[in-house]
């Protein structure tokens, strides 16, 4: 069944320098119990994707479309509605740990916080509650540290303490920003090893907000990649390293350092000046008149494998 539908969505911020199409029109869907992976270069409109789907988006931004989550449009609900699901059914852990936590309070403290809001568990439960969760997200001695502010945390150790908070509910729902970013080698490996032991026995459905393809294949079922502003493709993990359809996919791999390390030729267009048609056809060396001035569809070429692109249609 389908948790989150998200159609036609579109996010736009008003700028002195005009409008900045961060997020132009993202069709996707997310099953239940399903990892989906949203990768793309740094500045196409992930982390505004993401936002959006929780309205945490500033007042300056425009957001149009339609965010189904189990049939009911987010984007229409009262504020007192969405704050019952934020947090509660729908968690997002936040890219860098240490700017989004509050520097004065202690980690228990802000660990505890969604399990009371929405629990309204006593504090003294609430905090037994966290200590179980820092547990199982294997940081040491929880009942000592719940008492230490994020600061006296090392990296590794404060993204698992975000990983605990936003499981605390158990949401039907997670979106993971970039979780493993920022991290050295050996501690993103075993963050990716606790997400994937964490999230194996719950139903938890995650979407995964990554520039790294890597770590999108190894915690997810599927992925959808984006191109400024728009899903251009959407496949299993396995049919998107094996048979890539998009020239930017195509490219995006080639430029990974096991293959090849070629980087594709040109620069993503300013969200603020896109291009018509296809986004990518300007640094497209199949791109042929017809992808300059329309906009391609999603079309699908396989089980549950879409491409927008017109090579395919
Ligand atoms: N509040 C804002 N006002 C104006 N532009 C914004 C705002 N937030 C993000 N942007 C712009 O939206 C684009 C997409 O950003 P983001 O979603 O953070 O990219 P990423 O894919 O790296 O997560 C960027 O060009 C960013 O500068
Ligand atoms: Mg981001």
């Amino acid at each position: 069944m389908t948790l989150l539908s998200i159609q036609n969505l579109k996010a736009h911020f008003h700028t002195e320098d005009g409008a900045v199409r961060a997020v132009n029109g993202v069709d996707m869907d997310i099953e239940e119990g399903e990892k989906l992976g949203l990768i793309g270069e740094t500045g196409c409109g992930k982390t505004v994707l993401g936002l959006a789907i929780l309205r945490l988006l500033s007042e300056n931004t425009t957001v149009e479309g339609r965010i189904l989550y189990k049939g009911q449009d987010i984007l229409t609900m009262s504020d007192h509605e969405i704050r019952k699901i934020r947090g509660k059914e729908i968690a997002m852990i936040f890219q860098n740990p240490l700017s989004s936590m509050n520097p004065v309070l202690t980690v228990g403290t802000q660990v505890a916080e969604p399990v009371e809001l929405h629990q309204h568990l006593k504090k003294k439960d609430a905090m037994q509650r966290v200590i179980e969760m820092l547990k199982s997200v294997k940081i040491p001695l929880p009942q000592e540290r719940v008492k230490e502010y994020p600061h006296e945390f090392s990296g590794g150790m404060r993204q698992r303490a975000m990983i605990a908070m936003g499981l605390i509910c158990m949401p039907s729902l997670i979106i993971a920003d970039e979780p493993t970013t920022g991290l050295d080698v050996t501690i993103q490996a075993q963050i990716i090893e606790l997400m994937k032991e964490v999230l194996r026995d719950s139903g938890t459905s995650m979407l995964l907000i990554t520039h790294d393809l890597t770590v999108a294949a190894e915690l997810c079922d599927h992925i959808a990649v984006m191109y400024p502003g728009e899903i251009i493709e959407y496949a299993s993990v396995r049919d998107l390293f094996k048979d890539p359809k998009h020239p930017y996919t195509r490219g995006f791999l080639d430029s990974l350092p096991d293959r090849g390390l070629k980087p594709i030729a040109g620069i993503s267009p300013s969200l603020i000046d896109l291009p018509a048609g296809c986004k990518f056809h300007p640094r497209c060396s199949l791109a042929t008149e017809r992808c300059r001035k329309e906009r391609p569809e999603l079309i699908k070429v396989g089980i549950k494998h879409y491409v927008r692109c017109f090579l395919y249609d």
